[in-house]
């Protein structure tokens, strides 16, 4: 579900950021007070001088990049390849004698588009600002420059960070997985039946996957928001993947736990989060513990 605004936090609206980040006492205003608001207006360390859009990090109205199931985006795939958590053994001393990761059950598929998203910037690879459309009109010219903070050399996130993923995700959470331990059934893949519940074989899983057709497209997610019918901010996105099985095509990426625009919520200490780490109510919605 799109958010509209009837403010104009967007491109380059920077008389309104400025008032909205001047009175504290006004509600949230969204992504300009996180750490994805990279101008020099941001909270962050991450930043430059060379913009003061703040969506066109990510996003382009026009000739976005289409290799990427991310909305108009705006930023090249880095080249990277990855370590999945398919091989926990590598990192070595744990005593076991194979790279193999024992415990997961569901497949693991090599890293989409929908995460490289996000790991364009976050495997530290590549300048944050390397883009397909730059800001202003007509300019094709790549980058902005002008960084500050922890990343004046290349505008790249600093290594050493916990936000510099790097390209061995086998110490991250899995992401291109199945979800529910590989075993779902029930999924009207092919009916157009909105709020169809997919069910887990894997009682380890929360069964509320819910599993839709809008506009056509296949989507699934955990529902969170209490409105059953509807795929909301707040409802868990799994990913649309193409796992061998028919039915086991719901997928856990980097945006089923993050929403890129959200402030912290609850008594949140991170941003990004659809569902509160309170409680580890984040964990809860998914794993059955
Ligand atoms: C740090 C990167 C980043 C920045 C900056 C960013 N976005 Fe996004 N945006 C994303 C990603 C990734 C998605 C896809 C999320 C998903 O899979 O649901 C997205 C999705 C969207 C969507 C469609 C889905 C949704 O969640 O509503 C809209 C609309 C959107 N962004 C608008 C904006 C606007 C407007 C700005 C600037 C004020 C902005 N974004 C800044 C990364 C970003
Ligand atoms: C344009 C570059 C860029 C993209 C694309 C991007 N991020 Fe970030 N993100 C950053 C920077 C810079 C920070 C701040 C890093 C720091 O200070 O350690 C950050 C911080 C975060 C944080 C930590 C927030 C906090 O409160 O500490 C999370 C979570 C996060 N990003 C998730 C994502 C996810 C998920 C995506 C994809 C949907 C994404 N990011 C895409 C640049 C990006
Ligand atoms: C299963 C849920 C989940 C998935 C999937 C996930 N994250 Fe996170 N992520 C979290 C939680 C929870 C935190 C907060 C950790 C904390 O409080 O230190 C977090 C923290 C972060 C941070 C801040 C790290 C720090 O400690 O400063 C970044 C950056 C981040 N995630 C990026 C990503 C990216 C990029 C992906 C995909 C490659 C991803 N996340 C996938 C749950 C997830
Ligand atoms: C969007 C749903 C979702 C969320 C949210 C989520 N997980 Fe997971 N998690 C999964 C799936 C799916 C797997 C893969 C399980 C399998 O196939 O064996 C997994 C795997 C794991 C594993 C590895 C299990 C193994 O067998 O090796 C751990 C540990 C884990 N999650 C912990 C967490 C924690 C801690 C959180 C909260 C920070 C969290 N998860 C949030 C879906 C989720």
């Amino acid at each position: 579900m799109s958010r509209i605004r009837s403010g104009l936090i967007g491109w380059a609206s920077g008389a309104v950021l400025a008032l909205t980040l001047g009175m504290p006492g006004i509600a949230a205003a969204g992504i300009a007070n996180t750490k994805h608001n990279l101008t020099s207006a941001g909270p962050g360390v991450n930043k430059t001088t060379g913009t003061d859009q703040i969506c066109v990090f990510c996003h382009t109205p026009h000739g976005s990049n289409l290799a990427v199931s991310a909305p108009l985006w705006n930023k090249a795939l880095p080249a990277s390849s990855y370590k999945t958590y398919n091989s926990t053994g590598d990192g070595g001393g744990s005593g076991v004698a194979t790279t193999a990761t024992n415990s997961i059950d569901g497949q693991i598929l090599a890293v989409g588009s929908v995460s490289l998203a996000c790991l364009s910037c976050h495997d530290g690879s590549q300048a944050m600002d390397n883009m397909v459309n730059a800001p202003g009109s007509g300019s094709t010219a790549i980058g902005t420059g002008g960084w500050s903070g922890a990343n004046q050399a290349t505008g790249a996130i600093k290594a050493g960070l916990f936000s510099n993923l790097g390209v061995d995700l086998n110490n991250d959470h899995p992401i291109g997985i199945q979800y529910c331990g590989g075993g779902v059934t029930g999924g009207a893949t092919t009916s157009a039946a909105a709020d169809a519940t997919v069910s887990c074989n894997d009682a380890d899983f929360v069964t509320t996957v819910k599993n839709a057709k809008i506009n056509g497209q296949q989507v699934f997610w955990v529902e969170r928001d209490g409105t059953a019918t509807k795929r909301g901010k707040e409802d868990i996105i799994l990913y649309t993947r193409d796992f061998t099985s028919a039915l086991a095509t719901p997928s856990v990426e980097c945006g089923s736990c993050h929403d890129p625009h959200v402030e912290t919520k609850g008594t949140d200490n991170v941003n990004f989060m659809r569902v509160t780490t309170s409680g580890s109510q984040i964990c809860l919605a998914c794993h059955v513990k």
